[in-house]
């Protein structure tokens, strides 16, 4: 079709290909938001990380944290707004499943509101404490 172009989504595991820039529209609706070199520093420390593509554009991403043994941690996932409810965000959950699948647990935090999103990947609702120290962001 003319002047029409379909971006397909890409998937990628590494960030060889990132930038800081690439990362700075992200953390939406943080009171204070890390630097764009804490969040590719964030990436770059994490054990897996899942990159979304539309064309050049970063659009999303998620991490994990893990023990290398029993125990991982997704602390983060991300979808730009203007690419949101196309199934990436949940392309993404998957993909890092897929990868997390020789742990024993895999845990995340998160907004009441997403309980039944998760719930729908295979997640468990369960109590979570936690502490947020503000001026280390
Ligand atoms: C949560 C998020 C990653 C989902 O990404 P996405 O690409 O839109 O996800 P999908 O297209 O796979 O699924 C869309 C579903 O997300 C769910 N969803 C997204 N945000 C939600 C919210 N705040 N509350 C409840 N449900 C939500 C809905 O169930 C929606 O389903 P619908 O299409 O039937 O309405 C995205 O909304 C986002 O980046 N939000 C801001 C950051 C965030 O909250 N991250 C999660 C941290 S635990």
């Amino acid at each position: 079709m003319e002047g029409y172009t379909c971006k397909m989504t890409e998937y990628k595991n590494e960030i060889t290909e990132l930038t800081e820039e690439d990362l700075a529209e992200f953390f939406e609706g943080w009171k204070k938001k890390p630097s764009t070199a804490k969040r590719f520093n964030l990436l770059k420390n994490s054990d897996f990380v899942i990159v979304a593509y539309e064309g050049n554009r970063v659009v999303g991403f998620i991490n994990a944290v893990t023990d290398k043994t029993l125990s991982a941690y997704i602390p983060l996932l991300e979808v730009l707004p203007e690419y949101r409810k196309k199934g990436i965000g949940n392309e993404l959950v998957k993909r890092m499943l897929e990868q997390l699948k020789d742990y024993y647990m895999i845990d995340l935090c998160c907004d009441t509101s997403l309980a039944p999103y998760y719930k729908k990947l295979g997640f468990t609702e369960v109590t979570g404490m936690i502490i947020r120290n503000y001026d280390n962001i």
